[in-house]
């Protein structure tokens, strides 16, 4: 099949989603985070994944495969709803595609959520932590390959990958609103097994607070298009059976659902003054 370019499959987004002020931010949301639309932003337009030229087509039972032009208030938003992994199969480049297109389309900010296990043993599930840093343990990089000079330099800073002043509003925003919130490292791995007790451990050594099996590769494509990066991790369980009874792809869900209220405080409170910077 034909290889689509960023620019076409942009082309083709701004012709459906044509608006007077396109968005400058894109929400990604992640297992179990897709319910949060409804009670936080009007829906202008929507589009199947299935539909995008060049976009990879979502398979994981629980996310959705939509793009949104949403509003928040005055805030424009582009909203992807469910993300690609690499445990389903696609390249690092397939999964990193839509972050070029939206980059191409004019947005400045990438917010990124997911579901994650906790590391840090004052980690409870449904609890939120926002992302300081990463580490990649995917065994794999976006930008292995030949270097797009266009579009960002070989050896792309990562000193300051998450960005300080956007995760900034959103601790003031959880401390006015009294909403807790941990902030920590997030490990990615390639899943999609989760982890053993050992590896746990090891990663705690490492540093991790919380382990997933996405964001990381996202976050590198957008630092390396200039675009600056947040996120939120929702603590769905405990990493590695520390709770007791063997992990499930439920319980996931079921505790993403649990931190629906502090969710929507946390993103109706950030997004504004996000896009106001
Ligand atoms: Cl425990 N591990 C990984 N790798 N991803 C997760 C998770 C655990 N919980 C939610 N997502």
């Amino acid at each position: 099949m034909e290889k689509v370019t960023t620019k076409k499959s942009a082309d083709w987004i701004s012709s459906r989603l044509s608006t007077p002020e396109p968005p400058r931010i894109l929400l990604i949301l992640g297992s179990g985070w897709g319910p949060v639309v409804e009670d936080l932003m009007v829906i202008e337009k929507s589009i199947a994944y299935s539909d995008i030229p060049g976009f990879p087509v979502s398979t994981v039972e629980g996310h959705h495969g939509t793009l949104l032009l949403a509003r928040m208030g005055d805030v424009p938003l582009y909203v992807m709803q469910g993300r690609f992994h690499y445990y389903e199969g696609y390249s690092m480049q397939e999964i990193t595609f839509p972050i070029r297109v939206f980059a191409h389309l004019g947005v400045r900010g990438v917010f990124l959520t997911n579901a994650a296990g906790g590391i840090d043993p004052a980690f409870r599930p449904g609890q939120l932590m926002a992302i300081e840093d990463h580490i990649n343990f995917m065994g794999d990089h976006p930008l292995r390959g030949p270097n797009d000079n266009a579009s960002g330099p070989r050896f792309p800073d990562m000193t300051a990958a998450w960005d300080p002043r956007l995760r900034n509003i959103l601790m003031e925003t959880a401390s006015a609103e009294g909403i807790p919130l941990h902030s920590g490292v997030y490990l990615a791995v390639s899943g999609p097994s989760f982890e053993t007790p050992a590896e746990v451990r090891a990663f705690s050594g490492m540093g991790a607070n919380a382990v997933g099996m996405s964001t990381v590769p996202e976050c590198i494509v957008a630092r390396h298009c200039g675009l600056r990066v947040t996120g939120l991790s929702c603590i769905t369980n405990l990493a590695a059976h520390l709770g007791g009874a063997p992990l499930t792809h439920e319980e996931v869900a079921e505790s993403a659902r649990d931190s629906h209220a502090h969710v929507i405080g946390l993103l109706r409170g950030s997004i504004p003054s996000m896009h106001a910077q």
